[in-house]
């Protein structure tokens, strides 16, 4: 079997794993890696033997290469996907996809008149809990959905310093909301505030409201000392509960508590599975460049409302 080139841009810490699973999958091959910081590109080049560059131009010359996953700084992203998608390749960037809804537009338009795959990194969504949310909310298994409560909180990881929390961190339950309810929200409304980022927000309290009273409440930081990423999903039958680190899940209705068992399963692994599946088979992928950008969309909407202490309207 013909296995899938692929290249890795920006080698720091959720790079490398972009890199690994790579070399670990049976139906890809990593063929190079590129950072703008020499030693990095290279610690990770040889430890999978492959080529390291530290200009993404350069890179892309390599034929081999048929897919990218872009794990740069956040303000970053949009350019290197960008340069991939325009010299032809498949892209998986990493979420906040673009630090503004205009760049990420530009890549819908490159990647859909190339005919290439856009993906972005909403990693949640392959946690086989949150599958399983998703097949309950759509067919009733908990009622009629009430609402959903996120909370994505830990210490300030300080070599994020280019997004704030609502952009790097909020924008992953954001978009999980939109997959669980199958909606796009009608309106948000939000608090920010920066306790210890000189720069950006590091704490933020967003409320999004669905069609027929349905609502979402995301609470995400970096001011908490431990770190927490809990979703509970609130059903007018019962309510189901996802600790997204230790991938437990909890079903509760008046009569019974069950806990079903997913084996744990790396996510990336089925993220970049996905990918390359979506490529090899030319199907489409279950997140696509639109999904990214609705929730960067929502997510700079959300930053609005709080400057201007208001309700902002999304449809
Ligand atoms: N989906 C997820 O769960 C998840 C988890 C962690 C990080 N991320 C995302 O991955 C990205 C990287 O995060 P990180 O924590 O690895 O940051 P990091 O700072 O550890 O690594 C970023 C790397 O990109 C390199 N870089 C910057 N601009 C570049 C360019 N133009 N070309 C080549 N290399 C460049 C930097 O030198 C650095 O090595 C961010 O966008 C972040 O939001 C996603």
């Amino acid at each position: 079997m013909k296995k899938l080139g692929t290249a890795v841009v920006g080698t720091g810490f959720w790079g490398k794993n972009h890199a690994r699973v790579y070399g670990e999958l049976e139906s890809t091959e990593l063929v190079a890696v590129c950072d703008v910081n020499r030693e990095r590109a290279k610690a990770v080049a040889d430890q999978f033997g492959v080529k390291a560059y530290t200009s993404s131009s350069r890179m892309l010359k390599n034929e081999e290469i048929e897919a990218v996953s872009v794990c740069t700084w956040s303000t970053k992203l949009a350019k290197e996907a960008l340069k991939a998608l325009k010299a032809g390749r498949n892209v998986l960037v990493e979420k906040p996809m673009a630090t503004h809804t205009k760049q990420a537009e530009r890549l819908l338009d490159i990647a859909e008149s190339n005919g290439l795959h856009l993906t972005v990194g909403f990693l949640m969504r392959f946690i086989p809990g949150l599958r399983h949310i998703r097949e309950a909310v759509e067919n009733k298994k908990i009622g009629e959905l009430v609402c959903a409560t996120a909370k994505r909180v830990s210490q300030w990881p300080e070599r994020i310093g280019d997004v704030g929390v609502v952009k790097d961190t909020a924008i992953h339950d954001i978009d999980v909301v939109r997959f669980i309810s199958g909606e796009d929200p009608m309106s948000v409304y939000a608090k920010t505030g920066s306790m210890r980022h000189r720069k950006f927000e590091d704490y933020a309290q967003i409320m999004l409201t669905f069609e027929d009273g349905k609502s979402a409440f995301i609470e995400s930081n970096w001011i908490t000392p431990y770190k927490t990423r809990i979703l509970t999903v609130t059903g007018s039958e019962a309510i189901m509960r996802l600790d997204y680190i230790t991938q437990e899940l909890w079903i509760e209705d008046a009569k019974e508590n069950l806990q079903p068992r997913f084996p744990w399963q790396e996510p990336l692994k089925l993220e970049l599975q996905h990918f390359a599946d979506c490529i090899l088979e030319k199907k489409k992928p279950v997140i696509t460049g639109v999904d990214g950008l609705k929730a960067l969309k929502i997510a700079e909407a959300a930053l609005r409302s709080s400057a201007k202490n208001k309700v902002v309207k999304l449809k």
